[in-house]
């Protein structure tokens, strides 16, 4: 199989994640923070080393702490929820958002009454900063949610300087670095964050399991799921310190294990220039097959290894299962769990797009073998392809 669907999980993840999973799971499994025998103290100091290798990572030591949650979308849900909304107050996305971010705020705009605004596009696509600053006069935010990456089009956001806007009105700024946090050049400083969330399966490269909040220090958060974390197990209420107030439920020892490894890895490597250089030989090559529309990042702005695109005459969804059946190439179709800036790209007659993410372990092996295949890409094929998997659309 060639893999091409980073952008979901990263994979393969690198020999050590896979080496050091499987001896923490033989040798301790332990629990983290529960229990004084050897192996459950380890695995809390295994916790702890993780938490401040992930703040070292964005430069963020001095700045923030870390809260782990066992996915990005919940650790969305926590912060959403935890922030304090009300009926009224407005929060501003950007039109790129996912639906671990859109599908909370549309339940809070539901259930609380609070006002769903999204940021102004230019006509490229890129956000409007201009009109921004207008929008956020005239109704002042209470919370901003940006995506780092779009995980449909790679667009990176101008996040630091939507947040210095929005920071003019005093409002909480949440950068989702679900496709960023361990690719970009990240400096927690500089970002103008309150909290930025990630995911360590992701371009973290670690298993399915763990992901997580840096918290800005003094950012408070109400609690929104709670339960027990070893700590003070006979007050009924979570201890109201940060980042234990948000920790609670047992969290995926065997996944940090792994995190451990790819942290490490990410070390002796440069993600980003090397999903770059091919990035950049993709985009040489995509416009060669005939009848193609490219969804990228806007000129200008910095370009990640995600791309999307469709070919006239197909379903994105069409697309996606001929390269499966036909030549075992692995790329994702449809929405893209980010509804919203479809509409901007236009590109309903397609049912979406079709998506290709890169990652650490691809070539440009990898990219030849796609390119051809897309030029000889044939309607006959689906015939032979089960009508399910060609509606499938997500
Ligand atoms: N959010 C993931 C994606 O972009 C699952 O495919």
């Amino acid at each position: 199989m060639i893999y091409l669907d980073n952008g979901a999980t990263t994979f393969p993840k690198p020999e050590a994640v896979y080496q050091a999973v499987d001896h923490f799971a033989r040798t301790s499994g332990a629990n983290a923070g529960r229990g004084a025998y050897k192996t459950a103290r380890e695995a809390t100091a295994m916790m702890g080393r993780v938490k401040n290798m992930l703040l070292s990572l964005i430069d963020a030591r001095e700045q923030a702490e870390v809260a782990f949650t066992p996915s990005v979308t919940i650790a969305l849900n926590m912060v959403i929820n935890g922030v304090g909304l009300s009926r009224g107050d407005v929060v501003y996305v950007s039109p790129y958002e996912h639906n671990a971010v859109l599908r909370p705020l549309h339940l809070l705009q539901k259930r609380v009454g609070i006002k769903v605004r999204e940021l102004p596009l230019a006509d490229d696509l890129s956000i409007d900063l201009g009109a921004v600053e207008g929008s956020f006069k005239e109704n002042p935010p209470k919370l901003v949610c940006i995506t780092a990456i779009s995980n449909v089009t790679g667009y990176v956001l101008p996040a630091r300087e939507i947040f210095l806007l929005a920071k003019e009105h005093g409002a909480f700024t949440l950068l989702d670095g679900a496709q960023a946090v361990g690719l970009l050049k990240i400096r927690f400083a500089r970002t103008m964050a309150d909290v930025i969330t990630f995911a360590g399966h992701k371009t973290l490269y670690s298993p399915f399991g763990i992901a997580g909040m840096y918290i800005k220090n003094g950012v408070d958060l109400q609690e929104f799921i709670v339960g027990g974390n070893g700590i003070k197990s006979e007050n009924p209420e979570m201890p109201q310190y940060m980042p234990a107030k948000l920790e609670s439920a047992s969290m995926d020892s065997v996944a940090i294990a792994g995190l451990e490894a790819s942290l490490e890895w990410l070390k002796t490597v440069e993600p980003w220039q090397q999903e770059a250089a091919l990035t950049e030989y993709l985009l040489e090559k995509l416009p060669l097959i005939p009848d193609i529309t490219i969804y990228k990042a806007p000129k200008g702005a910095s370009q990640a290894g995600v791309i999307s695109f469709n070919i006239k005459g197909f379903r994105a969804n069409e697309v996606a299962a001929i390269l499966d059946y036909k030549y075992d190439i692995a790329v994702r179709a449809g929405h893209h769990c980010a509804g919203l800036i479809h509409k901007h790209l236009n590109n309903k007659e397609y049912d979406g797009t079709v998506r290709i993410s890169i990652g650490m372990f691809n070539t440009r092996k990898d990219i030849d073998a796609l390119i051809s295949s897309l030029k000889t890409v044939d309607r006959r094929v689906l015939k032979n392809i089960d009508n399910e998997i060609l509606r499938g659309n997500c």
